[in-house]
């Protein structure tokens, strides 16, 4: 049995991700596996949460994007200390996004830098890698058809060619990245959790 259990699931503005994290728990569970942590990136703590409205909300100013990338940060150090550190070795973790989500969002969508970003992940000490990442891959104008319904964010307000891009990220480090798996998520949701249920399985029977 692996030390730590720490499965994050990745993928732009409405790929399934809040499903599929529901579906990891209702798995677990079914194997009798009950020491589960759910969280999500940013928030996740008390501060994180406020963070994440602070990130989310839209303001009558420009939001720089390295102001964007220091919150996101911030909110990532409090739920490191806070949650993820403490209890990695006793409970599997489970969170809807984490780091990938800064290469993908801020450096793909973004523009900013990498060496910012990996100066970041250092200064915030942060030296805890996930055991999987799944990554749900679709197609931004599947991902927005389907949250068009929705109150939209300030993120989600963005254009198909800013998801395009941070899609793109997304592929360029899955596809150079052995733990990350990489799951078609434009057609049937059925499917999806089939790839998940085996990826799974391989992971705890490893
Ligand atoms: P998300 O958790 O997908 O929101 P919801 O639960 O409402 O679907 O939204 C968080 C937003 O933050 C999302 O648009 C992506 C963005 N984000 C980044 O840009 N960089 C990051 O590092 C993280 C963690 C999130």
């Amino acid at each position: 049995m692996k030390l730590n259990k720490f499965i994050v699931v990745e993928g732009i503005d409405g790929s399934g991700k809040t499903t599929i994290c529901n579906y990891i728990i209702y798995l677990l569970k079914c194997w009798n596996i009950n020491n589960i942590i759910r969280t999500h990136e940013p928030g996740g703590t008390i501060l994180a949460e406020k963070i994440r409205n602070l990130i989310k909300n839209s303001y009558k100013e420009f939001f720089s994007y390295k102001t964007e990338l220091l919150l996101l940060y911030a909110a990532r150090l409090q739920l490191l200390d806070n949650i993820i550190k403490p209890n990695i070795k006793d409970y599997w973790i489970i969170s809807d996004r984490y780091d990938l989500s800064s290469y993908a969002y801020q450096i793909g969508g973004r523009g900013i830098q990498k060496k910012d970003i990996l100066f970041l992940q250092k200064f915030i000490n942060n030296n805890i890698i996930p055991n999987i990442v799944i990554y749900l891959d679709v197609n931004p104008l599947i991902g927005l058809q389907r949250i068009k319904n929705r109150n939209k964010d300030r993120i989600e307000k963005e254009s198909i060619k800013f998801f395009t891009n941070v899609r793109k990220y997304y592929l360029k480090i899955a596809n150079n990245n052995n733990m990350i798996k990489i799951i078609d998520a434009n057609n049937n949701l059925s499917n999806v959790k089939l790839l998940v249920k085996k990826i799974l399985f391989n992971f705890i029977k490893s």
